[in-house]
This record gives C-alpha cells, structure tokens and sequence, in this order.
C-alpha cells in the first residue's frame, strides 16, 4: 500500500513516524507541503518529498489530508487526476463529509477522522466514519494507518463523530484542567510547586492505567478507593453536590454543538 500525505505538520509527523516504527517501508510513503524545509525531516527518513500535492498522490493507494480546515477546500479542488480506487483519508478537524464530497470527484472513497493531540505521543483515540464507496480492504487501511498512532473505533453515524470530538478529540483539555487545578490546590495545601505538579502527574497516570482495566469500570473504581467517613469521600462528595456530573455532560454537549458549527464555517458554501 503507498501512501501519500498532504500537509507535512504535526499529525502527518506522527502517522509517518508510527508507519515506519510498525513496519511500512519508507518508499511506500511520499509527502507533500508547501514550505520545503517542512519535507526534509521525512526525506532523511526516506520518504518521498513530492514537489507538489499532484505528484504526491499520483501513484497513491491512500491519499492522507492533513491540512488545516481553512485551506482543505483549496488543496482538495486542486488537485487534478485522482483516481476512484483512490482512499481518502481526511484528519481536518470540522470539515464534515458533504464538503469534502463537494470538494472531491463524485464517488470518491472517503474516510473521516478525528484523532486527539496523544496521537502526537503514539497515544491517540481516533475515531472513523467511511462513507459508502470505501471498501472493506480500504476500512482495513484507514483502520492500519490511524493505529500507528494509537488506538482506533469506527462509528456508523457521521453525527457520532461530533460525539467523538466533544469526548475523545476535545477530551485531552478536560483531564489537563483537572490536572491544573489538583496542582494549584495542592499548592493552596502548603505543597511547593514542583512537588505538587509530580504527585498529579504520577496520580493521573496511575490512575489512567488502573482504568483502562476493561473488567471493572471507572464508578467500581472510585466506590473501591472510597473508604465511608474518609478523605476520598469528603472529596468526593463536594464534588457530586456542586454538580460535577451534570457540568461535564453540559461542557460534552457545549463541544458537540460547537463541531456542528464549525463544519458549517469551515465547510464548503452549498
Ligand atoms: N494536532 C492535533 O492534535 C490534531 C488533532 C485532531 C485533528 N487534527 C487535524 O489534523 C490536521 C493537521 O493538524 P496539524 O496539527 O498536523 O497541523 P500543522 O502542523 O499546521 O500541519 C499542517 C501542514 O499542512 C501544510 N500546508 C498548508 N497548506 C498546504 C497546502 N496547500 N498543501 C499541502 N500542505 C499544506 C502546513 O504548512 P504551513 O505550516 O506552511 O502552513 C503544515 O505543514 C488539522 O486539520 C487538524 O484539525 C490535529
């Protein structure tokens, strides 16, 4: 499978970074980016730097958008000489399938992503939407590539993707809010900076690790650390009766709604 990326920033990085290290031979991979400086860290690698988007693409089983959303429309419309069998991969935030369908030739194999910023680190939650045209073989593509990043769930309704985006994509924020405010209370509590940030970050990972147990759930979790009468609960308990739970369902439905609106600014004029 050869791939092509448009746009050589810092998702494009990573994917390319994760094809290699899971075992795709650099030849198979071309890129292409308008600033020539952006493409030389991928030619020490290997990779093919493409002279333009056109040439990037021409022999290209899969073709990866990862552009910003302000200039999707113009790299899409113009690019000439995309052929059917061709898989597009788009992982602009906000730009929603009927744009890039408006964008593209008619009957086009797409995929639709959102990845997170841990895809960065090799640990992102991607999710993916295919519209009709894409095969099964191509769904295995897509599903190979975004996992060189992380880990991946396909969903059967493109409006889940702006669920997708509310929890997973916009998700990094919440737990770093969090973190913030733990530091500076720890800090309120006589703790010295330094100090306070490692017991957060340590506590978030561990945390984090303890969770991903799919044998007992995040509530089990808690009710397990919470002791009657002690410290966790006293926590714990301003927390739920200041109304933490409806808030984060309230700040998830704020992002989901913010996704629609940004696929309207961002998409194509129809
Ligand atoms: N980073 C994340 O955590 C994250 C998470 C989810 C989704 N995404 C999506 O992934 C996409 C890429 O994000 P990123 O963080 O990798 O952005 P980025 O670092 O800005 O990368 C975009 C790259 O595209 C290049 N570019 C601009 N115009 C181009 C053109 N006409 N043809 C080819 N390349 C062009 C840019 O070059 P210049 O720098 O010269 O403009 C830049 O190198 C975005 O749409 C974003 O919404 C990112």
């Amino acid at each position: 499978m050869s791939i092509a990326f448009i746009g050589a920033g810092n998702m494009a990085g990573s994917l390319i970074n994760g094809l290699i290290e899971s075992g795709t031979a650099p030849r198979e991979i071309a890129v292409a980016d308008p600033v020539a400086t952006q493409l030389e860290k991928f030619s020490a690698l290997g990779v093919s730097a493409a002279a333009s988007n056109d040439s990037a693409v021409e022999d290209a089983d899969v073709v990866v958008l990862a552009v910003k959303p302000q200039v999707t429309g113009q790299v899409l419309t113009q690019l000439s000489g995309l052929k059917p069998h061709q898989l597009i991969i788009s992982i602009v935030a906000g730009i929603d399938l009927r744009s890039l369908k408006a964008w593209l030739p008619e009957k086009q194999p797409i995929v639709r992503c959102m990845p997170n910023t841990p895809a960065l680190l090799g640990a992102g939650m991607t999710g993916l939407f295919a519209n009709k045209q894409v095969s099964h073989s191509q769904k295995d593509s897509a599903t190979h590539i975004l996992s060189a990043v992380g880990e991946v769930a396909w969903v059967t309704k493109e409006t889940h993707l702006d669920a997708v985006t509310a929890l997973s994509g916009s998700g990094p924020a919440y737990f770093f809010l969090l973190m913030e405010n733990m530091i500076l209370a720890g800090q309120k509590l006589g703790l010295d900076a330094e100090l306070s940030k490692k017991l957060t970050q340590q506590t978030a990972f561990g945390a984090a690790l303890m969770a991903q147990n799919n044998d007992i759930d995040p509530g089990t979790l808690r009710k397990n650390v919470t002791s009657p009468g002690g410290t966790t609960e006293a926590a714990l308990n301003l927390m739920l009766n200041e109304g933490l739970p409806a808030t984060v369902i309230e700040a998830l439905t704020a992002a989901e709604n913010r996704a629609k609106e940004l696929a309207v600014e961002f998409g194509a004029k129809s």
